[in-house]
């Protein structure tokens, strides 16, 4: 018998199964433990493929609508919008089920039996600032899960669950503050942990504050975009004499991971011609043209993404744009991504910084500082948020499979 935990990200899923000995990970897609959250709609068959396929079948070109970054919609007024695919319509509380019910069957191929509990992982906050949107979002979420088949659904915070994994790799007693930065939140958890701690039944004791904000990788990706890649397509440019600007919205909504399919109408289309024929310089609209009619949105969106990630390890990287226009590239540096995220990074800072003194314990009592999720991968925010706990040993968990394996643990404690 396995009992098993959901961690579905913003940018990867993972799903862990906990038996009587020890937590492992569900391989996903081939071998690998993660599965991008993402689907593909064919524009011809029904079927969706899933994951690193999903990307690869778009980036192939072939006709359909891609879907990422579906957790973000959970709690906000997209949620009940659709795409529409040659007059089909795909609304994303369906596109989650189908993603989610295709995890919860590797999962039971997997465990060699059905899965009918889980302990679903969940941001501290879907939604900031925002109690109703928030217990809509994770209410949403439970009816999805329990239409893949779930019976028992339950809930804990993602860096609970990351620090319930780590504990189990200690051989004494911890004040530990956990990071999670994923592709959607940051998320914080002050917690005491230790060998003796974990075999207590109840942690509510030793779990001291969480705390949490909006902000992950896919803004980083945003603002990559919007300070690199979207000036090309005519973002910041004018295009009438009188010197009004091509509109704001209209770029950020397509460097946005869950808003791009939204452009592909026509009157945004027609909008997009229409600056082309008034601006002076009508070449960056004519590329604006070429990724909307051709479904470049999140071709580019994945160029910032893996410039940003390139920027973890080198200083400059170039941002290939051939597909709007052979031979056209842009540089990103890292001094420069660093300009264009630092209030996101000072948000972080804050939060974590927030989330210690709620906890009542004063920072330099924090013994170590445990980094999870792909954003902890970044130098400006491991920055970000060691400067915030100067004292503390800096440590990085599993940064893709901690939280999946923590909520089996958490899974097994609950269900077993
Ligand atoms: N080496 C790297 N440097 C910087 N960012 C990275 C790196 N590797 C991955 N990322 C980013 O990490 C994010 C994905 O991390 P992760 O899989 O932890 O998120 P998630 O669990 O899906 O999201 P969330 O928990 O917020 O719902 C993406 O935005 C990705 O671009
Ligand atoms: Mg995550």
């Amino acid at each position: 018998m396995a009992w098993c935990g959901l961690d579905f990200g913003t940018s990867n899923s993972t799903l862990g199964l906990a038996d009587g000995n020890a937590a492992r990970l569900a391989p996903l897609e081939g071998g690998a433990v993660t599965l991008p959250s993402a689907l593909f709609f064919d524009a011809e068959t029904d079927d969706p493929v899933f994951g690193r396929q999903a990307i690869a079948t778009y980036i192939e070109g072939n006709d359909g609508r891609l879907m990422r970054s579906l957790k973000s919609v959970l709690g906000s007024d997209l949620m009940d919008q659709e795409t529409r695919l040659h007059g089909r319509k795909i609304h994303f509380q369906d596109a989650i089920g189908l993603l989610l019910g295709h995890i919860k069957l590797l999962g039971e191929d997997a465990a060699s039996h059905k899965l009918d509990s889980v302990v679903q992982g969940r941001p501290v906050h879907f939604v900031d600032d925002d109690e109703a949107a928030d217990a809509k979002a994770q209410a949403t979420l439970e009816d999805i899960l329990r239409q893949t088949g779930f019976r028992h659904v339950s809930f804990q915070y993602e860096p609970i669950a990351a620090a319930l994994h780590y504990e189990s790799t200690l051989e004494r007693e911890e004040l530990a503050v956990i990071a999670d930065i994923g592709g959607g939140t940051s998320d914080f958890s002050v917690v005491r942990l230790g060998p003796a701690r974990a075999k207590r039944p109840d942690r509510s004791a030793d779990i001291l504050a969480n705390d949490g904000v909006r902000v992950g990788g896919t803004d980083l990706d945003r603002l990559a975009s919007l300070a690199s890649i979207m000036p090309e397509l005519g973002y910041g440019h004018t295009v009438r004499n009188d010197g009004l600007k091509a509109p704001v919205s209209l770029y950020h909504d397509f460097a946005s991971w869950a808003k791009i399919n939204f452009l592909y109408v026509h009157s945004v289309l027609a909008s997009v011609r229409q600056m082309k024929r008034t601006a002076r310089n009508p070449i960056p609209f004519e590329r604006m043209e070429t990724a909307l009619e051709e479904r470049l949105g999140h071709w580019l969106a994945l160029q910032a993404e893996s410039a940003k990630i390139a920027l973890s390890e080198v200083e400059d990287t170039r941002i290939d744009l051939g597909r709007i226009e052979p031979g056209l590239g842009v540089w990103l540096d890292r001094a420069q991504l660093g300009r264009v995220i630092e209030a996101s990074m000072t948000k972080i800072g804050d939060v974590i910084e927030r989330c210690v003194k709620a906890a009542g314990v004063a920072p330099e009592k924090i013994d170590s500082l445990v980094m999870t999720g792909g954003s902890a991968l970044l130098p400006m925010v491991r920055d970000a948020l060691s400067s915030r706990l100067p004292a503390a040993r800096l440590v990085d968990a599993d940064h893709f499979g901690a939280i999946g394996l923590g909520l089996a643990l958490e899974a097994r404690r609950r269900y077993a």
